[in-house]
This record gives C-alpha cells, structure tokens and sequence, in this order.
C-alpha cells in the first residue's frame, strides 16, 4: 500500500493542513497508510487522537465510522532524525525486500539543512531511498541562494530531480490552477498577452494577520524572503509564462524558467523600484528584536527582459496586518486611441482583467459597454464570474498538493533551476537593501 511517512508529525504544520487534508483525500478514496514519526514520544493511540482533535475543526465533520476507519489507517514511530532512529522507523514499515510499494517521506520540519541531512542520510543508510520513493519538502527552500543550492545538491545526491516535490502551496490553490486554464483553453488571450496590448500587471498578497507568533523565523525571513520569492514569483511566471508545449509538468517547468531567468527591476534601475515597509507594533512582538529593522510589508517592480514583455511593469507586493487579507492579479491594458470616440468628450476607460486568487475567488473584465447615440460616450461595465457563489468547490491547497505527490505529477512543484533563479533576483534586491535598510524602512 501507498506508504507516507511523516517527519513532523507532531507538529503544527501537520495538525493544521497535513491531516485535514489527508482525510479529505481519504474521502476521495485514496488509498494509503501514513507512518508518523517525530522526536515526541506517542503511542500510535496518542497519535491517531492527535489526528483525530486536528480534525475537529473542520466544518464538515467525519461520522464516527469515517474517523475510526481513517484513523486505523495512521501508526506512529518514535525517534532521532538520524540513522538510528529511521532504522526503528524502517523496522515499523516491515519491509520486505524488494520494496514493493511506493514510499513518500514528506518533511514537515523546520527546513533546517544539518537536520535535513541528517533524515536523508538516515533514509539512505537503512537503504530507504528506492526507485519508488519520493520526498516532499516544504518552504523556505533555503535562506539565499547559496543555502538553496546546498539543499539541492543533497537532494540531487540521494534522489532523481522526479523524486523531489518542493512545495509551494499557492500553485495548489484553485484559483491559480484555474488561471492556467483560463489563459491556455481561450485563444482570445493569447494574441493580446504581451507588451503592445498590456500597461502593467500587479500582483498583491495581503495579510490581515500580523507574523502572530513567529517571531524566530520572521526576524530571519521578513516579507521580501517569505512571501516574494516564492508565492508572488510563482503567481508572475505563471500569469506571465508562454503556453507550454503540452500539459506535462517538465513543459510548464521549461516556461516558467524562461520568464525566471529573464527577471530584473524595471528597466533594470536600483532602489526605486523598491518599497520596504514595517507595521507599528512590529518590535513588541514576540521574539522580535526591539529595533528590528525586519520588513513586514514589500513590494518590487519589476520586468521580463524579453521582446514579448520589455517596457512592461510587474509588480509585486506583500504585507502582514493590511487592511484586508486578498490575494489578486490585476492586469491593465493599454488605453488605445480609438478614432470612433476622438471627436467626443468620452474619455475611454482602459480595459482590466482582475483575478482575485482568495478569497472572492472571482475574475472580472472590464469592457467599455454601457451606450447610447445621443451620448456618445461608452461607459465601464464589468463581466464578472464568482465561482464560489457558482457553488463551485474548490480543494484545499493541501489535498491538491498531497494528491499529486502522491500521483507522482509533478506540475505545481517547482524545480531546482526556478528555486535558483528566484534566490538569484532576491539576493540581488537584497543585497541592494542591505547598507539603506534602516533609510528605506518606513512605517504603516
Ligand atoms: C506562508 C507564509 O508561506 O504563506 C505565511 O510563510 C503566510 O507568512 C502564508 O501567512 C499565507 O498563505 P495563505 O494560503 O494563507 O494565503
């Protein structure tokens, strides 16, 4: 049977995405049994009621046959993250030799590489790491470059680029899989995605919540390393990317890479294509220091030096305790001279594409439509389609992510060459940031 194990599986990270997403994938009939394992000492009962609270606050409830049936399915193991203690693991998994079915280890841990190592040397060690077995690590890959590249070689040693599942939960979530489809099934888009018809794109990532109490890891990270050089590059290279030659996950890879590499600040111009922002309060916060200089909030123009997209400007943006939590992708069309209307006091709207990724989970065209022959003049009106109010369901991003891990598809991970590129632009910016961080950093 379909083996995953847990390193983690104690942790918040599990309690709160992994086994509410396992369950829902359950539901869906997928079969597999999950080994966790952790430093804390449980039984497999203590665990399996672990599991069990995490699910208490989703909506739709398991009956108590679902739960008992579900949670038969999970067991526990005990032990260091080193050789030692995945030998015991390797015991609980009762291998017989050849292994004879799919294995995939996903580390919930802090992406820490000495700890890191040390799992993939133990997996190697008790002869683990076998032509079915894959590994599911999440976010942040790496610190900077350097680190990221450190943590790819280790990978690269032990596993085949097609046994690594680097996550990124945006690309799991529906909208955005959605906007794939929205761009590559209408041919009405394709003709008009580029820099003679498109001004500007934004993309923005906002957060109600403030960092909450992640203090340690915010202090290391700040906005520009956690939010925008995974989530909002992602959302750019997919919004941005040509079409793909076809629907396999090297394809798509292949697209993105080639909008990542080309990647710089707008009009390749320094500091002024950069805002750093902090929010009142940030350095009462809990392990905050109390004259941190750490950016809550960031946003970075930036541009594809390509003919297709030169001249445009893209730009992202983040921040934690903003107004309202959104995530959305705006694109702005060019206001065209229109002979028809030169002659009349009508000032034409330029067109927009709006695609809210949560949580309205909407798109919106705005088209110049509202129009009569004795006012001449043709008014915004906007097409708009919810999906949510479609009762359209989307899956958590999580059960997205789980599902095609463990289906082996690998098209909404990202690949070691577009980790690289995305740390290459951000130490760039940083670096830039670095001697004006305290000039730069401005309040909200
Ligand atoms: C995580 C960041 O990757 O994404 C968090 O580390 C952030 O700081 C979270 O809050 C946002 O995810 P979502 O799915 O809630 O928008």
């Amino acid at each position: 049977m379909h083996t995953f194990v847990l390193f983690g599986a104690s942790g918040d990270l599990a309690k709160e995405k992994l086994y509410p997403a396992l369950f829902d994938l359950f539901r869906a009939s997928e079969i597999f049994r999950v080994v966790g394992f952790a430093r804390t000492p449980l039984t497999t009962q203590d665990f399996q009621k672990l599991v069990a609270d995490s699910l208490r606050r989703r909506r739709k409830k398991p009956t108590t046959t679902e739960l008992k049936k579900f949670l038969a399915h999970f067991s526990y193991v005990s032990g260091t993250y080193d050789t030692e203690g995945i030998a015991a693991l390797r015991s609980a998994l009762k291998i017989d030799r050849p292994i004879a079915f799919p294995l995939s280890y996903y580390l919930a841990i802090p992406v820490e590489y000495p700890l890191i190592r040390s799992i993939i040397l133990g997996l190697s060690a008790n002869q683990l790491i076998v032509g079915q077995s894959a590994i599911g690590i999440e976010k942040p890959f790496g610190f900077d470059g350097q680190s990221a590249t450190q943590l790819n070689r280790l990978l690269a040693k032990y596993f085949t680029e097609d046994q690594i599942y680097r996550i990124d939960h945006y690309l799991a979530k529906g909208m955005v899989q959605d906007l794939f489809a929205l761009r590559f099934a209408n041919p009405i888009f394709e003709p008009i995605w580029n820099n003679r018809y498109i001004e500007k794109i934004s993309i923005d990532i906002c957060e109600e919540d403030s960092i909450r109490n992640r203090g340690q890891y915010y202090e290391r990270a700040g906005a520009i390393r956690d939010i925008l050089q995974n989530h909002a590059l992602q959302l750019l290279a997919f919004t941005t990317m040509a079409t793909p030659r076809d629907l396999n996950a090297a394809s798509i890879h292949r697209e993105k890479i080639k909008i990542l590499r080309r990647l710089r600040l707008f009009g390749d111009n320094g500091l002024e294509n950069i805002s750093i922002r902090q929010y009142h309060g940030y350095q009462n916060e809990k392990f905050v220091a109390p004259d941190s200089i750490v950016e809550t909030a960031a946003s970075l123009r930036l541009e594809i030096d390509t003919p297709q997209w030169r001249g445009v400007p893209i730009t992202i943006a983040t921040g934690k305790k903003i107004a309202k939590r959104t995530t959305d992708i705006l694109i702005h069309f060019k206001k065209k001279q229109l002979y028809l209307w030169d002659k009349t006091e009508c000032d034409l709207q330029e067109n927009l594409f709006y695609i809210n990724i949560q949580p309205e989970n909407d798109i919106r065209l705005r088209l110049n439509s509202e129009f009569n022959f004795k006012d001449l003049c043709a008014l915004p009106v906007d097409l708009r389609f919810g999906f949510l109010d479609n009762q359209y369901l989307f899956m958590d991003p999580y059960e997205n992510a789980l599902r095609d891990f463990f289906h082996r598809n690998q098209s909404i991970f990202l690949n070691a060459t577009e980790i690289a590129l995305s740390w290459k632009l951000i130490d760039h910016i940083l670096a830039l940031i670095a001697p004006r961080r305290q000039l730069l950093l401005e309040t909200y």
